[in-house]
């Protein structure tokens, strides 16, 4: 053992577009802080669908390597878009923060790797209380959650349908809405049924039928519906049963929710970003995490290196909660 700092550091990137099998892991120096940035060595990153679909080619065809299908080069994407670690390094121009002190940054890229450079308006203190899985997988679910809940204005007296509520965001969506004294309807398949009774939410299965059990389960209707789930029929009974369109809003799906005059909230051509919002949110996030209010729910960790796997099980689906890269 010794104290003296690594300069090789791991990350994980794709070598093509594709599946995961294109995953690499590469030795890369430990990087240098910007002027008014920090290093921070990862202790968790958290794995999010955005990242498989970053080199699936969902957002960018590709047929020839780095070429799209029109023949532009596209750039390889840099993954991890959140974390919690330790700050190393600290640039010149940076004061408030120490080597030394736990952070959880967001948001950042390229993340899936031993150290990561993050500006510091990207670093919010890991509460104490908070475990290393937790801290580094709540923030883009967390904040994804609150915009949702944000812009369809859910509060106190509403009955909202969370489509998807057993997912990383939609377990955030239906504690929020319950903290916010809304009345929650989330759907699920049926062996997580028991874990959204436990967090306050009524269970419905999704699939045939599902317009009908949603009636039944809120009998003075629905009044606000978030989209976590991106199907036909979730967009369909949202657009059934919500009087206000404005009071939907979708975070995956297709182009149908454009016509539908619903809110459509991410970072894609003409969606919302609600950079400031989402921004805004992450102390409140960790400081619910931290006192337990808010629960992190984590599937399974796998070392930086099995990266790979940890997005086959994304992809293919797998139990409720996080999953998160250790380095
Ligand atoms: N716009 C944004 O800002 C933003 C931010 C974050 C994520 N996203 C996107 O939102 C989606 C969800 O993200 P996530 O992190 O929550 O994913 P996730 O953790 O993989 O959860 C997806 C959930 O969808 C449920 N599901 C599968 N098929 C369904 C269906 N037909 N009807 C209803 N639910 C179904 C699954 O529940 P069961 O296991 O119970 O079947 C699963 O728990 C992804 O497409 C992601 O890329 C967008």
């Amino acid at each position: 053992m010794t104290n003296e700092p690594s300069t090789v550091a791991r990350t994980v990137r794709p070598t093509a577009y594709g599946t995961p099998e294109v995953l690499e892991i590469a030795q890369t120096p430990v990087p240098h802080p910007a002027a008014d940035g920090v290093v921070v060595q990862v202790r968790a990153a958290g794995v999010n669908p955005i990242d498989w679909k970053l080199y699936s080619g969902a957002f960018h065809a590709v047929a020839d390597k780095n070429k799209d299908s029109a023949g532009v080069a596209g750039t390889l994407p840099r993954l991890g878009l959140e974390c919690a670690g330790v700050v190393t390094a600290i640039g010149a121009e940076v004061t408030g923060v120490q080597v030394g002190e736990e952070v959880i940054v967001y948001p950042v890229t390229g993340a899936y790797a031993d150290y990561v450079t993050a500006p510091v308006t990207s670093l919010i203190p890991k509460p104490a209380d908070l475990g290393w899985h937790e801290a580094g997988s709540l923030m883009l679910a967390g904040t994804t959650a609150t915009h949702a809940l944000h812009t369809t204005g859910v509060g106190q007296g509403d009955t909202v349908l969370i489509h998807g509520g057993s997912g990383g965001v939609g377990l955030m969506a239906v504690q929020l809405a319950s903290i916010l004294d809304a009345t929650v309807i989330a759907t699920a398949a049926e062996r997580n049924h028991e874990l959204l009774r436990g967090l306050s939410a009524i269970p419905v299965s999704y699939g045939r039928g599902l317009l009908d059990r949603v009636r039944a389960a809120a009998p003075g209707g629905v009044t606000a519906s978030i989209d976590c789930a991106g199907s036909d029929e979730a967009l369909e009974t949202s657009l059934e049963l919500v009087a206000d369109r404005q009071r939907i809003a979708s975070i995956t799906g297709t182009d149908r929710r454009v016509t539908a005059g619903i809110k459509i909230i991410g970072n894609g051509p003409g969606q919302d970003a609600g950079t400031e919002i989402r921004h805004a949110a992450r102390a409140g996030l960790a400081a619910r995490a931290g006192a337990g209010e808010l629960r992190v729910l984590i599937d399974t960790s796998y070392p930086l290196p099995e990266a790979a796997l940890a997005h086959q099980a994304g992809i293919t689906g797998h139990a409720p909660g996080k999953l998160v890269l250790i380095p």
